[in-house]
């Protein structure tokens, strides 16, 4: 007989426990017809410099078009160098390449799949003419801040890509959003997800926060006198009332989240497994979780990833698949080799921690609402099909 399914992710389970006040705030803003920015992204807006202990904070339609709006207010321009990873989502490179800068790619420290001060630094050796740096916070991890420090060092901006990581903290105490400017997206699948597209910037600048409000409605500070070309990219009142309903659960569901974790980490360890500080290469069982955060930094495992051999991952995946365990491969690809990207001349080969953690990690569910006996199911699942 089959068992339940377990999804990657579990959005109905989060729909059901807060139904009533959804629905409420939809009808709310149906009965006002005030559809785009308005009240309900003005409240929003305010409740989120809260959360992320920012000066300021601005909606716009999505994390994709934060990135590029916020190389726009930092006068980003076609010849400009901006660094970011090349294992990241798209969209992080895809912002720097709309605005016809260049692309420099980074690798990564193999445990925490972030920058490190050492990756950054050998990337930007020798350039003397970075603009600005893009750590990406992914899985919901902060970067260590020494990256920030070898950004200020070499005078580049820092537009931290927090898509996959509100809530989350730096060791030394910083919330994420709280320094320079910050993107989050509120894809429907982040940690917090609005019902459509949606992102959000936060910054510490009052001249960038001005100039995003005017950029994201086309560059018009006062509606229909344009000093600059700028964007639609509005976030919509559904979605921002959807998304204050949403905002004060955030902690306790990243909390939830943070526990789901720790107890893969426990129940992998008991089965012999290490962290992604021991490489595969060390040998042992041939599954590898994620490092826990250094003390004083906030993990939101927006993803909790997993690390197998490039040979058995995709083996693994099927199994799942056929176990109806719900996983996800992110990313298949680094940006570097990306075909899009050719024209920058990087070889497979370049930036090997990427192309490794591209070939060995696996997203395996961790979503607040999982339970304890899913759990322990995921993990058996895994040790058995590696074990064989
Ligand atoms: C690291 C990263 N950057 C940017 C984005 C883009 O966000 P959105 O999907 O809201 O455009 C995402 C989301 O998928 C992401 O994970």
């Amino acid at each position: 007989m089959s068992r339940d399914p377990i999804p990657l992710l579990d959005l109905q389970a989060q729909h059901d426990a807060i139904r009533g006040e959804i629905a409420a705030a939809i009808s709310k803003v149906v009965n006002d017809q005030r559809f785009i920015l308005g009240p309900e992204v003005a409240a929003l807006e305010e409740e989120v410099a809260r959360y992320t202990e920012a000066p300021f904070a601005i909606g716009c339609a999505s994390g994709s078009d934060a990135l590029i709006l916020a190389l726009r207010a930092l006068d980003i321009e076609p010849g400009d160098t901006v660094v970011c990873p090349s294992y990241t989502f798209f969209a992080t490179a895809g912002a720097i390449h709309r605005l016809g800068a260049k692309i420099v790619f980074t690798d990564i420290d193999p445990t925490t799949y972030n920058l490190s001060a050492d990756t950054l630094a050998a990337a930007i050796d020798g350039l003397s003419n970075v603009k600005a740096v893009i750590p990406v916070h992914l899985f919901g991890q902060a970067c260590d801040p020494s990256v920030e420090t070898v950004c200020r060092d070499a005078g580049a901006a820092i537009l931290h890509d927090a898509a996959q990581a509100i809530g989350s903290g730096f060791s030394d105490g910083g919330k994420m959003g709280s320094r320079e400017t910050t993107c989050f997206s509120f894809f429907p699948a982040k940690n917090l997800g609005a019902y459509g597209d949606g992102g959000m910037l936060t910054t510490c600048d009052e001249k960038i926060a001005a100039r995003l409000k005017t950029l994201r409605v086309h560059g018009a500070a006062t509606k229909y006198f344009h000093d600059e070309v700028g964007m639609n990219s509005r976030l919509d009142s559904l979605q921002a009332a959807i998304l204050r309903v949403k905002l004060p659960h955030l902690d306790h569901w990243n909390d939830a989240r943070a526990t789901n974790a720790a107890h893969y980490d426990a129940l992998f360890a008991s089965a012999g497994a290490a962290s992604s500080a021991t490489p595969l290469s060390d040998g042992g069982i041939p599954v590898r979780t994620p490092e826990p955060p250094v003390p004083g930094a906030r993990h939101v495992y927006n993803q909790y990833v997993i690390r197998v051999p490039a040979g058995k991952r995709d083996p693994l995946r099927e199994h799942l698949n056929d176990e109806g365990i719900g996983n996800a491969v992110y990313y298949p690809k680094p940006l570097h080799v990306q075909p899009c990207f050719a024209e920058l001349g990087y070889q497979k080969g370049d930036l090997p921690e990427s192309e490794a953690a591209a070939r060995e990690t696996l997203a395996i569910p961790v979503y607040p609402e999982l339970r304890r006996e899913q759990q322990e199911r995921v993990v058996e699942t895994v040790i058995s099909f590696l074990s064989r």
